[in-house]
């Protein structure tokens, strides 16, 4: 009998949960509840301004790609208060050309999976939350593009804006679908960028359909999983006994590089390796009283980022490091070997413990007056 009663009492809740799916009072209910305890997008609270969530948020302007969207929008905006979601453009598609918008409602009838798992997803939330309750809703197609032929003849492959690569939409007509919105900012050098020229999508990266990463939209929960589906290699270099900690979870990729592309190859975030590394290395910088010369040039003369079996992320064990330099001046002439280690014939403190270091222990550069040769 209880368990009759449980039995209907949950046929009622889902049955109403499916009525205020589908009622037009469902994409309100979902905003109340996306933004419980918060306040609405539209309101920002009284500690940010608009301008500081402006600021905060990633390059995008929904009417920047005028030529993909031509002026089509799934609703009219009707004179209330205009939020940064409202009216999402549709793409065009260049391979269902006389396509026309039919509405998130419409792809719900076939896709109620995906609309489901989408519901979560930034976008999707956010795009519903921005129209209005009137008109057909963009939510589905400010992505896949127009919807009507597709819906007339689902087996027709490229009908619709689809982001895999074994889809017909070709690589170009994706990326341009999301750049249409997110040109500009971090992503001003995709266009010729590595990631572009060999035929990387958005989607490589990201996958606004699930929520699978807390932000970035991620296709993997972390960006260094993202980035190791491809680099292995350099994953692998990271577990090196001496490398910055990656693998620990405190930096990341992204951190020197921009995998949406850059000016500096490969990729780096800023104009020179050296910069990347004063980022956080700042006090090897400099200016120094007396620099050293390589460390000035580049971080990479003596340091390997990626990892290293060194100690110090160095690419050569010291004296050899050094001595790939400093060979034929006074005192480092004779160039040292096994027989100068502690327990050869000829001990020399120049290979013992910290070798050259012993003395020369400032090696990035001294301000000391008298630390020209970088003993402090
Ligand atoms: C090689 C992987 C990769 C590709 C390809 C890629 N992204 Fe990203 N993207 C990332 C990662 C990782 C982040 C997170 C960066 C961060 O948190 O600093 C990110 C962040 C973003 C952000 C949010 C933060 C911001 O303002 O930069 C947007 C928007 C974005 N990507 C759009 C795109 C678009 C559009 C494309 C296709 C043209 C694209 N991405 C291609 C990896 C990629
Ligand atoms: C009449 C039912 C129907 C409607 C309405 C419909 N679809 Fe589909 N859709 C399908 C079917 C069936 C497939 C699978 C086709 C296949 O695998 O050959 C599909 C496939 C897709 C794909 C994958 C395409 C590919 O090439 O991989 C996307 C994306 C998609 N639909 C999005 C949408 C969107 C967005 C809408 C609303 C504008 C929509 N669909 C409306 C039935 C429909
Ligand atoms: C922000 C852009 C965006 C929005 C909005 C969006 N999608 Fe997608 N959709 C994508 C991307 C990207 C993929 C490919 C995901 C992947 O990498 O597998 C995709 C994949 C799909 C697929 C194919 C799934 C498969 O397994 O091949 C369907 C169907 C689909 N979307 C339907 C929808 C529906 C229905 C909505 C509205 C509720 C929607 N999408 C909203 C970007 C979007
Ligand atoms: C119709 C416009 C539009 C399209 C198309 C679009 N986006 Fe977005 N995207 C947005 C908006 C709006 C936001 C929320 C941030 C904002 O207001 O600037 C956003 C946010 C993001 C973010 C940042 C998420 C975060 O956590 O900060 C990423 C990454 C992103 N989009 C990737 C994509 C990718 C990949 C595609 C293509 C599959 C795409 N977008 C297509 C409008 C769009
Ligand atoms: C889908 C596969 C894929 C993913 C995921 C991927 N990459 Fe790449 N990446 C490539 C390919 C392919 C190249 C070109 C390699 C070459 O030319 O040898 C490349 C090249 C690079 C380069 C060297 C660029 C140059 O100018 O030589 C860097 C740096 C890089 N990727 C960083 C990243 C980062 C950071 C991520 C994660 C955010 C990432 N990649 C994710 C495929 C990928
Ligand atoms: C501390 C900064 C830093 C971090 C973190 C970092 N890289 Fe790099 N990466 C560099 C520098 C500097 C170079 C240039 C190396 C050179 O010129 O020899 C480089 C080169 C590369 C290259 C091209 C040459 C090569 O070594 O294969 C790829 C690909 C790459 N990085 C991918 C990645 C990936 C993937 C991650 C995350 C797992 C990552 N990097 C993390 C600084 C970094
Ligand atoms: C995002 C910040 C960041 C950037 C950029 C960065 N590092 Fe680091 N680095 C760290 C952190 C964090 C540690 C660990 C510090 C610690 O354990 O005290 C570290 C440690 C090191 C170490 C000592 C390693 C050891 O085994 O003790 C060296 C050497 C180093 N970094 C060189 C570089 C070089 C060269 C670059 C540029 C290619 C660079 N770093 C860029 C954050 C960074
Ligand atoms: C001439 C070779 C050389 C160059 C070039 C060089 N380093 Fe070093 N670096 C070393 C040596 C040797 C050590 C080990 C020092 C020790 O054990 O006292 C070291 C250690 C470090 C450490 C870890 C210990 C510490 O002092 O914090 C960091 C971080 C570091 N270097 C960053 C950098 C950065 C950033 C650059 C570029 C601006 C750079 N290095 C250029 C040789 C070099
Ligand atoms: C990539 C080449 C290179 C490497 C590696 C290198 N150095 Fe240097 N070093 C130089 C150059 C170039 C100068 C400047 C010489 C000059 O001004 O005459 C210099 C200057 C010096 C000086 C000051 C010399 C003087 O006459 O004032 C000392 C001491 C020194 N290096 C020690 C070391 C030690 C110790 C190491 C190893 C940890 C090392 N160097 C690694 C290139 C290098
Ligand atoms: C026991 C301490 C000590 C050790 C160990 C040591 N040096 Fe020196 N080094 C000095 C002193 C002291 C000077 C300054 C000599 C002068 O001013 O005439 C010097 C000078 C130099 C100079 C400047 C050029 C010159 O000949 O005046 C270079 C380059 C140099 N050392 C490199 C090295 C290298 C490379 C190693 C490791 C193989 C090393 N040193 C190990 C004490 C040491």
């Amino acid at each position: 009998m209880i368990a009759l009663s449980l039995t209907v009492l949950l046929a009622v809740m889902t049955g109403l949960g499916g009525v205020l799916l589908w009622s037009s009072g469902a994409q309100a209910q979902q905003t109340d509840n996306a933004s419980a305890g918060q306040a609405p997008a539209h309101q920002p609270s009284s500690r940010l301004s608009e301008s500081d969530i402006a600021r905060m948020l990633p390059s995008t302007d929904m009417g920047a790609g005028a030529s993909m969207h031509g002026d089509m929008h799934a609703r009219a905006f009707d004179g209330s208060q205009a939020t940064p979601f409202d009216a999402a453009p549709i793409p065009q598609n260049p391979l269902a050309p006389g396509a026309d918008a039919i509405g998130a409602k419409s792809c719900a009838v076939c896709h109620a999976l995906e609309t489901i798992q989408a519901s979560h997803s930034l976008h999707v939330a956010s795009f519903r939350a921005g129209s209005a309750n009137t008109g057909p809703q963009a939510s589905c197609e400010a992505c896949h593009g127009p919807g009507s032929a597709h819906a007339k003849n689902p087996a027709a492959a490229g009908l619709i804006i689809a982001f895999t690569h074994d889809a017909k939409t070709p690589i170009e007509t994706q990326t341009r679908t999301c750049l249409s919105c997110h040109v500009g900012g971090a992503r001003q050098h995709w266009i010729g960028s590595a990631h572009q020229e060999r035929g990387l999508s958005c989607t490589d990266c990201h996958n606004p359909m699930t929520r699978s990463s807390a932000e970035g939209v991620l296709a993997k929960d972390s960006i260094n999983q993202v980035c190791a589906t491809c680099h292995q290699d350099v994953r692998a270099q990271f577990n090196r006994r001496s490398h910055m900690p990656l693998p620990e979870g405190q930096i990341s990729c992204v951190d020197c590089h921009n995998p949406h592309g850059s000016i500096t190859q490969p990729l780096l975030k800023t104009d020179t390796v050296n910069e990347t590394c004063t980022t956080c290395h700042a006090e090897k910088r400099g200016p120094f009283l007396f620099e050293h010369a390589p460390v000035g040039e580049n971080c990479l003369n003596c340091h390997s980022a990626h990892g290293s079996n060194q100690e110090n992320l160095l690419v050569l064990p010291v004296p050899m490091l050094c001595q790939q330099c400093h060979t034929n001046s006074q005192h480092p002439n004779d160039l040292l070997t096994r027989q100068n280690l502690r327990n050869g014939l000829v001990p020399d403190e120049r290979v013992m413990e910290r070798s050259c270091l012993n003395c020369h222990s400032n090696i990035h550069g001294s301000n000391n007056p008298n630390g020209a040769k970088f003993h402090q």
